[in-house]
């Protein structure tokens, strides 16, 4: 196991360094095209932005980077809507957000990604009492856990990473078209994966083998989630493009950040990474 996780990560830091960012551009956090670069902040990247007629649900917002992502949101303005595993941890970040940002509009539900029926719970709940949803973050992420099954019966990683987002965009799209067609802002699907999609071969696809204890390994099946997730965010494109919507789907890489999804590579701590990441995104 420990030899498994040397060598994932020696082929995820290779493939980071020599990934888009450029070889040595990533370490030192040197500038690219689009004037930003490793060592650029959220906060720096919407400097200026008033985002103060725009309605996002960031998911995973109570820890690492769904949270700062919702922080700064919250800092330009943004309506954002915080689905938490628990109310207890929803709400514990949103008082600590007011504190930051006095003036942030944060509501905070409940819902389980890994369970089809609280995700089913939250949309309709959500679609019954908001207008509007400009902005959907699809981040929470749970990686290279002990085989387990979802409530539902499926494997967790592929559960929580891809299903679950899956069934959540399904339910909200119509509420997505509406708002872009009424508000003429357009609407947009961000799909957190990651570089370690490539690790997937695809033959977990199968759904007769998706399951298979006997086959599983926690980085591979996490590679297979994050695969799903550009699969879903390609086809979402496609559609948007034939129909004509004023939608956009995009899939993202968010760099190699420190944050506690490395829970149970580094020992199951509860707590690896309490840090500040508005000085590292
Ligand atoms: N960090 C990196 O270097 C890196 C690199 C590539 C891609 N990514 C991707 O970035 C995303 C965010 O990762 P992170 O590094 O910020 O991880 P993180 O600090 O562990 O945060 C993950 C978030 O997802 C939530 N979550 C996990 N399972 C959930 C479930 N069943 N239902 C609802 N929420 C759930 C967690 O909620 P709790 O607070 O309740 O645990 C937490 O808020 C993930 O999709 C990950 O694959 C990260």
């Amino acid at each position: 196991m420990f030899e498994q996780a040397v060598a994932d990560f020696c082929w995820h830091a290779r493939e980071v360094v020599s990934s888009g960012m450029g070889l040595w551009g990533w370490p030192w956090g040197r500038r690219g095209p689009s004037g930003f670069g490793s060592a650029s902040t959220a906060e720096e990247v919407t400097a200026g932005v008033d985002a103060s007629n725009i309605t996002a649900i960031v998911t995973g917002a109570t820890n690492g980077i769904g949270k700062e992502t919702a922080r700064v949101l919250a800092l330009r303005g943004a309506k954002v809507i915080i689905p938490a595993r628990t109310l207890e941890s929803g709400l514990k970040l949103k008082e600590s957000l007011a504190d930051e940002v006095p003036s942030s509009k944060v509501h905070v539900m409940e819902m389980d990604l890994s369970c089809l029926s609280s995700v089913r719970d939250f949309a309709r709940s959500f679609n019954s009492s908001h207008k509007h949803l400009n902005l959907l973050i699809n981040n929470a992420g749970i990686m290279a856990c002990p085989y387990q099954l979802s409530k539902d019966g499926i494997e967790l990683q592929f559960a929580t990473n891809h299903v679950g987002h899956f069934l959540l965009t399904s339910l909200l799209l119509d509420k997505m078209k509406s708002t872009a067609a009424e508000t003429g802002v357009q609407g947009r699907i961000i799909n957190v994966s990651s570089v370690a999609h490539k690790r997937s071969d695809g033959t977990c696809f199968e759904l007769n083998k998706l399951n298979d204890k006997a086959r599983y390994k926690p980085f591979i099946a996490y590679a297979h989630s994050k695969l799903a997730n550009i699969l879903h965010t390609n086809e979402l494109s496609r559609r948007f493009q034939e129909e004509g919507c004023n939608l956009t789907a995009n899939s993202l890489h968010p760099g190699v950040i420190i944050t506690n999804i490395i829970r149970y590579v580094a020992g199951n701590s509860n707590d690896v990474a309490s840090s500040d990441l508005s000085k590292k995104i």
